[in-house]
C-alpha cells in the first residue's frame, strides 16, 4: 500500500498533458474577482437582461406539458432542425437539409469541441486566428493535433488580418482552418474580399473549415456573409452558431452545426459521446425564436449599436485606444496611453481602483507580447450599467 502522504496516482501529474497548459479560464478568475469586489462585470460575454420574454414562456410551457423532458433525438428535435435549416435560407439563402445536414449541440462550445475531435488527427495542423476564444486551443489540443496560430493586427483602428501570412501559414500537413467572424475578442468582421480570399485557399489546398459564426446577428456595418456561400465551400464548410448570443439565453446552451452530409456525420460520431443529447426543452422554445420576425434581429442589433457607442465613447473618454468593433458585443482597447504595459496587471487591479471588470486579451494569444497591452470589455449590458461603468473609469 501507498504511504498516507503519497500523491494520489503517484508523482506522475493528474491532468492529461495535453491539457497541462490550460489552467482555470480568466473568465473564472474574473468573474470571481468581480463577485469579491462588487465591481461592474464587464469580463464575462452574458447579457445582464434576459431574451423574449414569449420565448421564456415557450421553455417553460415545454417543460410543464412534458416537451423534451426525456432524451431528445440524437441530432436535435426535428422542429429545431427544421427551424435552423429554414433560418439559414431566410437570411444567407443557404438550402440545408434539416435531416442530414443539421446538427444541435449543447451551445457552440460542443459544436466546436466535436469538430475538431472529429475531424483531426494527431499530427495534423490547424491554422486558427489569434487571438482566439479560448475553447479552441484547448480543443485543438485535445485532438491532439497542433495549433498554428495567424495573428490579427492593429492597423489602422481595426485588428487586420495578412493573407499573406495566412497563405505562408499552410503546410503539408494543415488539415483544417478554424475561424471566426465576427471575431471575438477584436470585433473584427471579415470582409468579403477576404473571405474570397480564404475561399480560395481552402480550395486550392483542399483544406477542411471550421467557422464559428456565433455572433452572425451582430454585424453593425454591412451584412453577415457566411463563409459556406462561397464558391466551392459549402462542401467543406462545419458552420457553428448557437442561440445564447442571438437570443440572449446563454445558459440554455443551444447551439448547431450547418455541413453537408458527410461533415455532419462526422461531427454526430464525436458529439454522441460527449453529451449524446442536451437541453431538451430550450430546443423547443429556440425553434420559436429562430423563426421570431426580422423586426427582433433588427431591434436586437440596433440595441447593441447603441451599447457600443456608449461603452466606445467612456473607453474614448478615459484614456484608452479604442478598437471599434464592426461586430461583436466586445470592444479591444489599448491600454498603453494611459501610461500601462501589462494587461493581465491591469486587469487584476482594475477592481480596487475603480469596480470594474475586464478581460486581458493576452490570454488569448501563443505570442503573448502581441496581445500584451489589449484589454476587452464587453457591451452586452444595461445601458445604466454601462454609464456608470463610463463615470467610474474616467476615474482612471
Ligand atoms: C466566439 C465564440 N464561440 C463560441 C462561444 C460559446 O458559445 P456557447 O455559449 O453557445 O457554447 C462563445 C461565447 O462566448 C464565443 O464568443
Amino acid at each position: 500500500m501507498a504511504p498516507m502522504s503519497a500523491p494520489v496516482g503517484g508523482t506522475r501529474p493528474l491532468l492529461n498533458r495535453r491539457l497541462a497548459s490550460f489552467g482555470t479560464t480568466i473568465f473564472a478568475e474574473m468573474s470571481a474577482l468581480a463577485a469579491r469586489t462588487g465591481s461592474i462585470n464587464l469580463g464575462q460575454g452574458f447579457p445582464d437582461t434576459d431574451g423574449p420574454a414569449e420565448i421564456a414562456e415557450a421553455a417553460s410551457r415545454a417543460v410543464l406539458t412534458g416537451l423534451g423532458n426525456q432524451y431528445p433525438p440524437g441530432p436535435g428535435i426535428p422542429e429545431l432542425r427544421s427551424a435552423i435549416a429554414e433560418h439559414q435560407q431566410r437570411f444567407y439563402g443557404l438550402p440545408y437539409d434539416p435531416d442530414t445536414e443539421v446538427l444541435v449541440t449543447a451551445g457552440a462550445t460542443e459544436a466546436i469541441a466535436a469538430s475538431l475531435l472529429a475531424l483531426l488527427e494527431p499530427g495534423d495542423e490547424v491554422i486558427a486566428l489569434e487571438p482566439y476564444y479560448d475553447s479552441y486551443a484547448a480543443c485543438i489540443a485535445m485532438a491532439g493535433a497542433t495549433r498554428v496560430p495567424v495573428t490579427l493586427r492593429p492597423h489602422a483602428g481595426a485588428f487586420a488580418l495578412d493573407l499573406d501570412e495566412l497563405r505562408a501559414a499552410v503546410t503539408p500537413r494543415t488539415r483544417l482552418l478554424l475561424l471566426n467572424t465576427p471575431h471575438n475578442p477584436t470585433g473584427t468582421v471579415l470582409t468579403p474580399a477576404e473571405l474570397t480570399a480564404i475561399a480560395e485557399l481552402a480550395v486550392d489546398r483542399d483544406l477542411l473549415v471550421v467557422t464559428d459564426e456565433v455572433y452572425e446577428h451582430l454585424v453593425f456595418e454591412g451584412a453577415h456573409l457566411p463563409l459556406a456561400s462561397l464558391p466551392g465551400m459549402r462542401e467543406r464548410t462545419v458552420t457553428i452558431s448557437s442561440s445564447g448570443k442571438t437570443f440572449s439565453f446563454t445558459g440554455w446552451k443551444v447551439g448547431w452545426v450547418t455541413a453537408p452530409p458527410e461533415l455532419v456525420s462526422a461531427v454526430r460520431s464525436a458529439k454522441q459521446f460527449l453529451t449524446y443529447v442536451s437541453s431538451g426543452p430550450f430546443q423547443y422554445a429556440i425553434a420559436e425564436a429562430l423563426r421570431l420576425p426580422d423586426d427582433y434581429y433588427e431591434g436586437f442589433r440596433a440595441d447593441l449599436a447603441a451599447k457600443r457607442g456608449i461603452l466606445a465613447d467612456g473607453l474614448a473618454a478615459a484614456g484608452f485606444e479604442v478598437f471599434r468593433p464592426r461586430g461583436t458585443y466586445f470592444i479591444t482597447t489599448d491600454i498603453t496611453p494611459l501610461g500601462e504595459k501589462d494587461g493581465l496587471a491591469f486587469c487584476r487591479a482594475l477592481p480596487e481602483r475603480c469596480g470594474v471588470v475586464a478581460i486581458p486579451n493576452q490570454v488569448f494569444y501563443d505570442d503573448r507580447a502581441a496581445g500584451a497591452t489589449q484589454v476587452r470589455w464587453a457591451f452586452c449590458k444595461k445601458t445604466e450599467v454601462l454609464e456608470e461603468a463610463a463615470a467610474r473609469l474616467r476615474r482612471l
